[in-house]
């Protein structure tokens, strides 16, 4: 079964057919960058050009930037707040006449991870973490997802956010070095094994490419991989999630 998968992020939108039995693509993957700021009648008009693109009428599976339950967005820290409240799939289903369903972003990672990747056959407690715009998280115990762990977004001293210091953004925005940053980050897996005891981390999302730039400043004593999806988990975990 083919389901199109749909990665809305902080800086682009990204889509791709995937067989759901293999999770691999079965098309190239197309990028359009996030429309600026972010609002949710821009992303419905790149999400429409998405499935146009693809020529696609069937399912679409859709990973959110957000805490997404039931379709509705329930937070807004890297998009535009109107999205708060927001039922997405309805809106994404008007603009575009098919079925949507949504996903956190990093669940949907995770989704993947689980299911294909890294954490295959894993038991106890898997944490996915995505490092990009944002700090996203996605935990599964025993395989079972609980949605929408929002690690990234627990204030951390002065930054708003965890995420706000140590995610990718905040590498770019202070022009920090890979240690500097790493030690950040570091900061940030420790806080996050204190509170969830994970028994495997996976790093996803565009800087987990560069793993091997921080591992050194990694002292939490938990296994962690990169996923082996790169950055095409958000893809093919939304996909699953739509099935
Ligand atoms: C959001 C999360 C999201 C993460 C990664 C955070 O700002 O609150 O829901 O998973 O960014 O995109």
């Amino acid at each position: 079964m083919e389901i199109l998968g749909i990665d809305i992020g902080g800086t682009g939108i990204k889509g791709a057919i995937v067989n759901i039995e293999t999770g691999a693509l079965v098309s190239e993957k197309h990028r359009i960058p996030t429309p600026k700021g972010a609002m949710p009648s821009d992303v419905a008009d790149e999400v429409a050009s998405l499935v146009e693109h693809f020529n696609w009428k069937g399912k679409v599976g859709c990973g959110f930037p957000a805490i997404v339950s039931h379709g509705k967005v329930l937070s807004a820290s890297n998009i535009h707040q109107s999205w708060k409240g927001l039922q997405a799939d309805h809106l994404f289903s008007q603009r575009t006449g098919l079925e949507f369903k949504i996903v956190n972003d990093a669940d949907a990672a995770g989704l993947a991870a689980m299911t294909y990747g890294a954490g295959k056959g894993q038991n106890g407690t898997v944490l996915m973490i995505t490092i990009g715009t944002g700090l996203g998280s996605g935990l599964f115990h025993n395989g079972v997802l609980i949605p929408n762990i929002e690690l990234g977004t627990i204030p951390y001293k002065n930054y708003k956010y965890y995420e706000t210091y140590a995610s990718d953004a905040a590498r770019k925005r202070e022009d920090l070095s890979y240690k500097k940053w790493g030690k950040r980050f570091n900061k940030f897996l420790k806080f996050v094994v204190l509170v969830t005891s994970p028994d495997l981390i996976i790093l996803g999302g565009g800087a987990s490419k560069k793993i091997d730039k921080f591992k050194d400043q990694l002292t939490v004593n938990v296994r962690v991989l990169p996923s082996e999806f790169e950055n095409e988990a958000g893809i093919v975990g939304a996909a699953i999630n739509a099935k």
